[in-house]
């Protein structure tokens, strides 16, 4: 997206499993400027979670690591949120976003990638092994009848 941001907030925190509730709360906080509905809100959650829980699950298997979150809205309608880590990076992105694809132990299902594409509408993974990775992801929201002047 080339045009600027009309508001931006970035969070960095360790990749703790406590922080992965912190992390979704606070892309919800950050999107209810922009007066979206229950199920947006929901979609948006969801999506930050995955992403958030595959830099603390994978990213950084036996270490803490530094999570960024960087919250953007553009125009009036429109949220992008990054979740960027500098763990051990994704050698294949094309093969890890396939559905069922997983790298982790029984209890991952290798759908974190296709709940994100299902709940927003635009999710791009820059990744490189041994440097990161950056997940990029947009949603417009739905123009509210009546709400906001
Ligand atoms: N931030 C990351 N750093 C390193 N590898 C990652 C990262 N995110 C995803 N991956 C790789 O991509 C694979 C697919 O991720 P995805 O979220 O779709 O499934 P999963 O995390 O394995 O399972 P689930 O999300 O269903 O619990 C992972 O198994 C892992 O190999
Ligand atoms: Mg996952």
């Amino acid at each position: 997206m080339r045009q600027r941001p009309e508001n931006e907030a970035a969070l960095t925190f360790l990749s703790r499993s406590s922080n992965e509730g912190f992390a979704r709360t606070a892309a919800a906080c950050f999107a209810a400027q922009l007066d979206p509905t229950l199920d947006e809100i929901n979609d948006i959650k969801t999506a930050v979670s995955e992403a958030v829980t595959n830099c603390i699950v994978h990213a950084y298997p036996d270490a803490l690591g530094k999570i960024l979150l960087r919250l953007r809205i553009y125009g009036r309608d429109t949220v992008e949120i990054l979740v960027k880590d500098s763990g051990v990076g994704i050698p294949d992105v094309d093969k890890a976003m396939e559905p069922l694809f997983t790298t982790g132990n029984e209890e991952r299902s290798g759908m974190g990638f296709t709940i994100m594409e299902s709940f927003m509408d635009r999710v791009k993974v820059r990744s490189a092994p041994g440097k990161g990775t950056a997940v990029t992801m947009t949603k417009r929201l739905a123009r509210r009848i009546g709400g906001g002047a």
